[in-house]
């Protein structure tokens, strides 16, 4: 059994099990597996923004007046660290359509193994927005650490982290880089192989959500 920092939350929900479990499969194809980290992303995000704020306004139901809660104030930008984040993106679009979206373009060096920033473009409001960054493979953390270092340069103070498996090492290091952000995931998995992919994971994110290789 793995370690699970404090600042980690893995969503323990049978459908969450399920779908991951057809995303792990290496038969699952292109369109199986995009469709199904659009809707686990739907199921991540209940439990990431499960603690946004609500305040009581007067309606009108075609019955009676009535106080009733809608979201308070915060807005919302979900930042996606290319490619694979794209993936969560678009479930997390559906949920909350008028939030704003960020892009932060990282590669990993293939020697060093640190990334190196190709995009970034955010909102110039982070600071007055809850920021969900998302990225489905929590892996070395290299790329996550180095992102939120990005969006809490640019302001951004109410920071969430939506991923899909994580490691056990990059998740340790991201809490250590990070303690004040939250991550939700649906599985703490092994351990990273040799070439720091996570054993055992689901492949290459983004070669499996847009069918290259
Ligand atoms: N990125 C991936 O897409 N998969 C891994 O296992 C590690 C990093």
């Amino acid at each position: 059994m793995s370690t699970i920092p404090p600042s980690f939350t893995i969503v323990d929900h049978p459908l969450v099990l399920h779908k991951l479990t057809l995303m792990r499969d290496k038969e699952t194809s292109t369109a199986s597996f995009r469709t199904l980290l659009r809707e686990i992303s739907l199921l991540l995000a209940y439990e990431t923004l499960r603690d946004l704020p609500v305040e009581q306004v007067e309606i009108e139901t075609p019955l009676t007046p009535m106080m009733a809660p809608r979201l308070r104030g915060k807005k919302l930008c979900f930042v996606s660290i290319l490619r694979a984040g794209d993936g969560l993106l678009q479930g997390l679009l559906d949920l909350v359509p008028a939030a704003r979206v960020g892009h932060i373009g990282l590669y990993r060096d293939p020697v060093s193994k640190q990334p190196v920033e190709y995009l970034m473009k955010l909102p110039d409001d982070l600071g007055d927005r809850v920021t969900v960054l998302v990225d489905p493979m929590l892996a070395t953390a290299g790329s996550a650490i180095e992102a939120v270092r990005k969006v809490k340069e640019a302001g951004a103070r109410d920071i969430r982290f939506l991923a899909l498996v994580c490691a056990p090492e990059g998740a340790a290091a991201f809490a250590a880089a990070h303690p004040d952000v939250r991550v939700y995931a649906a599985s703490m998995d092994e351990r990273l192989d040799d070439h720091k992919y996570i054993v055992p994971g689901l492949g290459d994110a983004g070669d499996r959500l847009f069918g290259t290789k």
